[in-house]
């Protein structure tokens, strides 16, 4: 019989070997970083909105990740689902629903899906300001660094095991 833990591990390392969306997008609408307080890892999420029938839908989406491969994975597979989803669907995609492909997250790692789910909620409630000029200069290592930006645009969200439900 299948163990499966190791069908979960080898799904996240193909999901993992070719990461999708990943990387700055220096014309994003809306930008959000989540830090997780149980590992201390972050994540970025970068959203790029257009228009389909008089409706707002997300153009293509992006990440910047200090994190665990298993949030690399999440990250990669949540922005590829993004892609033509209107802000209300985008609002209620849940981790769970992120990691379909690879099957439940292990207790330990539930967390990686949080800080995705996270980050994908900061940019579409209220998202950082992106500035063109800025964002080449507040990397994910800066705002770790310096969590309150000297232009104070960028918010960090710290998640926490009981912020969820
Ligand atoms: Fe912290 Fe995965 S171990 S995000």
């Amino acid at each position: 019989m299948d163990n499966p833990t190791d069908s979960f591990n080898q799904k996240l390392q193909e999901a993992i070997s070719n990461p999708k969306n990943m990387g700055e997008m220096p014309d994003a609408d809306s930008i959000g970083t989540v830090g997780s307080a149980d590992c201390g890892d972050m994540l970025r999420m970068f959203l790029k909105f257009t228009e389909k029938d008089g409706k707002k839908i997300i153009d293509r989406a992006s990440f910047q990740s200090f994190g665990c491969q298993t949030a690399i994975a999440i990250a990669s597979m949540a922005t590829e689902m993004l892609k033509g989803k209107s802000i209300a669907d985008a609002q209620n995609l849940s981790a769970e629903e992120m990691t379909t492909d690879i099957g439940p997250l292990p207790p330990v790692k539930i967390h990686c899906g949080q800080m995705v789910e996270g980050a994908l909620r900061s940019a579409l409630d209220e998202g950082e300001t992106p500035q063109l000029d800025s964002i080449d200069q507040n990397t994910l290592a800066s705002s770790i660094a310096n969590p309150k930006s000297p232009a104070g645009k960028i918010k960090i969200t710290i998640t926490k095991p009981e912020d969820k439900p």
